[in-house]
């Protein structure tokens, strides 16, 4: 009643009735402080927290019931809730003290926990988050793209673009509204499972990607086909000191400034990316979870981000449980909040903590109001509270419709790289009649990667249907290695290598199985190995099917760096797959068929062998001074390398001009001729280096790459443009800066010095 009194005097002194946050034609700010005004701090404190699907709290009980297990409280990864089931979380969401889902993996279930959102007191609609990583494939029935690993092979970011485009709009069909991606960590240690996930390498390539990939899921953040993007992890948690997820990372402010960060930065300059997730790792002694120097400091300070922080998995809980910087959880949500996090991913103690906190006078309310604005803000640009549900009829016409596949096609065609061939590719049909077929993958939906869940077998093209559909005169022989490369039978592989003598070809499918509803897959999020060595079986698979006489060759399908150097050696033939999506079976064998001309390009350098992990192309001068007496020191397969069924040469580098200014810029002209006698795509690179500069630079950069489509016979002139930004580095003050002197250009078609034209010009 107080409140009514204050509310009606305030009113009229004011002369104006408080804002209507329904009211869709006011202004997203002011429709936020509208609403901010006439919330309860449970109701606030409710936006910062997110849960489980109530379907996934379903079956897990269930799960529990039927084995009639007690599961540990602190199972996280089952997302478990004691005492809690789905019928509270309904309750829960009615009364306003949820937020947000994460993993609703269908339609109907998004728009009934939205209903039950839309009767709380103020009707705030929920935001879904996903793993929408390579399409919407966590959920059924989606379009389900190559991984990121491999879709960076392309240096196609308009095809980056596209697919996160046509994922918004899938996504928006299950209304599902934040997707948690793009990732855009660089990934350099082939041991940490989710290399998949990333764009490789190199940190223009992934910012590149990035970038374009922010685009396509959210437009302008303002109609039906948009979805908030998340860049994460905030940061390096593929630079681990083991190669372990979550392990701890212990990189220099240099190093994290010139390789991890850019990504993120471009993300927020370029193209505001919405939302951000912190890492689960530590960086040089501070769990990025309580890093106010990562969230506030460099991200809102420096970056200028204006979205909102989600935590990831349970990590805030693990300041206290894991990293021990927190004596209690209590402990934990504070430090992490105080450090700028603003949602919490799923957990049930943080909701009561959080208020308690704020109820004793720890974290100030007006704290709490800055990350329910940022909330808020996303959830009314989304159009929301407008349209809190989908249509179902309508979302099943867009989901998986013709334009969606046919871009996974193609993205897969873009995205399989053939790093050796001696001339027995493209496959002669009339010379290989009878092909033997083999290895894990060969015929399962292991294709698919990280990310996704099983899809109809329709939907989904393995390797040997799509053998069987582009070479329906060939005979395929199929020996099946099962799905698990570390479970193979050792008669199998004795099977293949017998029938390998009666065949007139071998292709041995290698790699690791990484579709996530795999049990016992061995690649992906938490699958983390001490060496890139085949795993299982594969090796000896290989060499023995290869030495039935048979030409062998052979295909990799795997979201990491395996070391094939004994294949490499020994093999005619070799393509590297990654994780091609829903049909990369039919772009592998239209590779080997050539009914494609491959084009793409390395994203991560592949080592010899475990020795090698962490080899990655932009090394420090000193990095070879002392060579490895016990093997070749460089890697099998460099950053961007790969091969094409026609050649291409470089020809005719030459600079716009010789000097420059710290603010000029220099335009790169090359010209690339098609020698060969097929059409093709060649992926032009532009790497820098500074030859002499006052702290070491690496040996060669990537500044820019450019896809060239040529005609057989055909020459274009390509051109870059060299912009201060990409002459600029840290100096010993850590201030960005261009220094004076010469600087090398060098123009080709991998990041070996082989195949690049070098130029030079001066900084005065
Ligand atoms: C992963 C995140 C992911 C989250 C939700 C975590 O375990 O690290 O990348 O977004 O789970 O699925």
């Amino acid at each position: 009643m107080k409140n009514l009194i204050l509310l009606a005097v305030v009113v009229a002194m004011c002369g104006c009735a408080p804002k209507d946050y329904k009211d869709a034609t006011l202004p997203v700010e002011e429709r936020v402080e509208a609403l901010l005004s006439q919330m309860t701090l449970e109701e606030k404190v409710g936006q910062m927290s997110q849960y489980c699907g109530v379907e996934h709290v379903r079956v897990r009980d269930m799960r529990i019931a039927q084995k009639r297990k007690k599961i540990a409280a602190n199972d996280d990864a089952n997302a478990y809730y004691p005492g809690i089931n789905a019928d509270t979380l309904l309750r829960w969401t009615e009364e306003g003290k949820i937020g947000s889902y994460l993993h609703v993996l269908t339609v109907e279930e998004a728009n009934m926990l939205q209903e039950h959102a839309m009767r709380s007191r103020l009707g705030i609609p929920l935001i879904f988050g996903i793993d929408a990583i390579h399409g919407n494939a966590l959920a059924p029935d989606n379009t389900n793209y190559p991984t990121n690993i491999g879709l960076a092979c392309s240096f196609n970011p308009d095809m980056a673009y596209k697919i996160a485009r046509q994922t918004a709009k899938e996504m928006r069909a299950m209304n599902m509204h934040w997707t948690f991606n793009p990732n855009v960590d660089v990934a350099r240690d082939g041991r940490w499972g989710r290399c998949g996930e990333t764009y490789g390498e190199d940190t223009y390539l992934v910012g590149s990607m990035g970038v374009a990939s922010v685009k396509g899921y959210q437009g302008n953040l303002d109609s039906q086909d948009d979805v908030l993007a998340c860049i994460k992890h905030l940061i390096a948690g593929s630079q681990s000191v083991n190669g372990s997820n979550a392990a701890p990372t212990d990189v220099s402010e240099r190093t994290l400034r010139e390789v991890f960060l850019p990504p993120y930065e471009r993300c927020l300059t370029e193209v505001k990316a919405g939302s951000l997730m912190t890492a689960h790792n530590e960086i040089s002694g501070i769990p990025c979870h309580a890093s106010k120097w990562l969230m506030e400091d460099v991200m809102r300070g420096e970056c200028g981000f204006e979205g909102f922080v989600v935590s990831d998995w349970m990590d805030i809980e693990r300041l206290h449980n894991l990293h021990a910087v927190a004596e209690n959880r209590k402990e934990a949500f504070y430090q992490s909040i105080m450090a700028g996090m603003d949602m919490h991913m799923h957990g049930i103690y943080w909701f009561d903590e959080v208020i308690e906190l704020v109820r004793e006078g720890r974290i100030p309310e007006s704290r709490i109001d800055e990350s329910v604005r940022r909330i808020l803000t996303a959830k009314f640009r989304l159009g929301l509270f407008e349209n809190p549900y989908a249509d179902v009829e309508q979302g099943a016409k867009v989901r998986l419709c013709e334009e969606h596949r046919q871009t996974a096609l193609e993205a897969a065609r873009q995205s399989i790289v053939l790093v050796k061939n001696d001339g027995i590719l493209p496959l002669d049909v009339r010379k290989y009649k009878r092909v033997m077929v083999t290895g894990v993958n060969a015929d399962d939906q292991g294709i698919l990667g990280d990310w996704s869940s099983k899809q109809r077998p329709e939907n989904v093209t393995t390797i040997l249907e799509g053998l069987r559909e582009v070479a329906p005169q060939t005979e395929f022989v199929f020996v099946n290695q099962g799905v698990y490369p570390n479970k193979m039978k050792q008669e199998k592989v004795d099977e293949a290598v017998r029938k390998a003598r009666t065949a007139d070809l071998n292709i041995v499918v290698v790699g690791e199985q990484g579709a996530r509803y795999m049990k016992g897959r061995t690649c992906g999020e938490n699958r983390d190995r001490a060496n890139i060595e085949l795993l299982g079986l594969q090796e000896e698979l290989v060499r023995r099917v290869a030495a039935s006489g048979k030409p062998t060759i052979m295909v990799v399908v795997a979201g990491r760096p395996q070391n094939v150097e004994w294949a490499d050696e020994n093999l005619p033939a070799i393509l590297y797959a990654w994780e091609p999506g829903m049909y990369g079976g039919q772009a592998v064998a239209e590779i080997l068929y050539g009914k494609v001309n491959p084009s793409a390009k390395m994203s991560m350098t592949i080592p010899r062998g475990s020795g090698q992990i962490g080899v990655y192309y932009n090394y420090k001068p000193s990095h070879y001074f002392h060579k490895y007496l016990d093997q070749n020191p460089y890697p099998l397969y460099h950053f961007g390398y790969g091969l094409s069924y026609t050649t291409f040469e470089y020809s005719d580098l030459s600079l716009s001009t010789e000097k420059i200014s710290a603010d000029g810029t220099v335009d790169v002209e090359v010209t690339i001729t098609n020698t060969g006698e097929r059409d093709g795509v060649e992926i032009a690179q532009l790497y820098i280096r500074d030859c002499y500069s006052s702290v070491t630079r690496p040996v060669k950069e990537l500044k820019d790459f450019a896809r060239v489509e040529l005609k057989a016979g055909e020459s274009k002139l390509v051109k870059f443009t060299i912009t201060p930004d990409k002459l600029q580095f840290y100096n010993a003050d850590m201030q960005r800066i261009v220094e004076p002197g010469e600087f090398k250009v060098m123009v080709g078609s991998s990041s070996r010095d082989e195949d690049l034209m070098t130029a030079s010009f001066v900084v005065e």
